[in-house]
């Protein structure tokens, strides 16, 4: 009986024990885990904060380097973690992707940007107003697939996507609600299977000669659509390996980039909704080495193009592709830091900034010096696997893992000043230097919350 009674007494301890036990490591582990999301909640406010200072951005970058191998190693992983990521450029991640983003695309009004990424999902996103603070997006799900492009038809009353399992083209069309945001999107088109294999290179022509969709395959196979489907033009190309393929923004052009051959250019003409001619366009200067990618401005007046040698050249090409014969007009040329993934461009609207982006990094340069402006390092922990210049020539949308990271178009600040001087020595009128003034002044306001000086 003692015994026992010791036993229970025993055993009363133990368990009291083993309870405090459980109840102080719960209290421990509630401990920490409500100050990691403490910790993210502020880490989120600082990315939001549309000028975070310059100082600290930089001290936090230049921390790792000096720090000894293992744990700068370390440092480096936590600090690319796209939760953690900040810039003194960033205005704001848009977020809600449940996979990796692949590819987006504005409206030609500027109101919408489309998104899409590879869990079968495609985000409408409303980018009249950036400043707000939750910004919604309107979801659209594709089943049992994922879309590699999505582009808006240029009435920005449809989009299209290119799915890659199936290798199909699904249209899609929206309806606004009465305040201009997008109510509803459906499928109303297919086109069917044409490509054995993966497309690097899909766009939409709807200008007035013609309205038709080109794709190019990775095997080089391009094909040129009506919107019913049916083919007009199919071709091998001659370029090897292509790496991208475009639509001119004036819809009458083709430019496939790729090893050894450089550009291909198809000029594609339409005549009473019939195709009429598809042969080879104005030809732009490519190069031995080869080209990765090229890139137009608001309209067809103006190319970058990336070559394999990592160098990048501005062309005005106004003349050439509007008389369809002569030479495309260098206008400079600078070095970018090549990677291990073939670059790709973006030329803002004003063709006065080029971004390369390279990795999980993009490098800004000012096309009239040719100088390297400034960089975004480590923006992901993946690839930057879309870039794109809003309409307004203010912001840099950039994609990669589940996030679109917008930011501002510090470099067009600073060129934007340099091109008003340049206007100015022009001596116009004087209404006209009162309005160029005030543009500068108002640019150089802009740089200096970014601790930017114009030299
Ligand atoms: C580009 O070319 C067009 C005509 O070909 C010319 O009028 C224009 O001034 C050129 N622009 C620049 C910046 O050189
Ligand atoms: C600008 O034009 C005005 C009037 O035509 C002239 O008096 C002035 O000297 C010019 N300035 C320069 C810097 O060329």
């Amino acid at each position: 009986m003692g015994d026992s009674q010791a036993d229970f007494s025993k055993n009363v301890f133990l368990v009291g024990g083993i309870t405090l036990a459980c109840v102080l490591v719960h209290f421990i582990y509630k401990f920490f885990i409500s100050n990691k999301e403490n910790d993210q909640q502020l880490v989120h406010e600082t990315e939001s904060e549309p000028v975070a200072p310059v100082a600290e951005a930089a001290s936090q970058q230049a921390a790792p380097e000096t720090r000894p191998s293992g744990k700068a190693k370390k440092r480096t992983t936590w600090k690319t973690k796209s939760e953690e990521f900040s810039h003194p450029w960033l205005l704001k991640n848009l977020k809600g992707h449940p996979g990796n983003v692949l590819h987006m695309d504005f409206s030609a009004n500027g109101k919408y940007m489309a998104s899409t990424c590879d869990d079968g999902s495609v985000l409408l996103w409303d980018v009249r107003d950036l400043g707000q603070k939750e910004h919604k997006s309107l979801r659209v799900n594709l089943e049992f697939d994922h879309a590699s492009h999505v582009f808006w038809t240029p009435d920005s009353k449809a989009f299209l996507v290119h799915t890659v399992k199936e290798n199909h083209i699904v249209a899609y069309k929206i309806e606004r609600k009465k305040d201009g945001t997008i109510g509803a999107a459906a499928p109303a088109a297919t086109l069917e299977r044409m490509h054995d294999d993966k497309v690097i290179g899909f766009g939409i022509s709807i200008s007035s000669n013609g309205r038709w969709v080109m794709s190019c395959s990775a095997g080089g196979d391009l094909l040129v659509r009506d919107l019913s489907g049916k083919v007009a033009h199919r071709r091998q190309v001659r370029v090897k390996e292509p790496h991208s393929a475009r639509v001119s923004p004036c819809g009458r052009y083709i430019f496939v980039c790729g090893a050894a051959a450089g550009i291909e250019s198809l000029d594609v003409q339409y005549e009473e909704g019939r195709l009429k001619r598809a042969g080879d366009g104005p030809e732009l200067p490519g190069h031995a080495a080869g080209v990765y990618d090229l890139a137009f401005g608001m309209d067809s007046s103006y190319v970058a193009i990336a070559y394999m040698d990592a160098t990048w050249k501005l062309f005005n090409v106004t003349g050439l592709l509007a008389s369809g014969s002569g030479k495309a007009q260098l206008l400079e040329s600078g070095r970018f830091s090549p990677g291990g993934q073939p670059p790709r461009l973006a030329l803002s609207p004003d063709a006065q900034v080029l971004a390369v982006a390279v990795d999980s990094s993009v490098q800004l340069y000012d096309t009239y010096t040719g100088k390297l402006f400034g960089t975004i390092d480590n923006a992901f922990t993946g690839l930057v696997t879309s870039m794109v210049f809003d309409s307004t020539n203010k912001h840099l949308f950039v994609a990669g893992d589940k996030v679109i990271r917008v930011f501002h178009n510090v470099c067009g600040l600073y060129t934007t000043i340099g091109h008003c001087w340049r206007l100015m020595r022009g001596n116009e009128t004087s209404a006209t230097t009162e309005r160029l003034k005030k543009t500068m002044a108002e640019c150089k306001e802009q740089l200096e919350r970014f601790n930017v000086k114009y030299e």
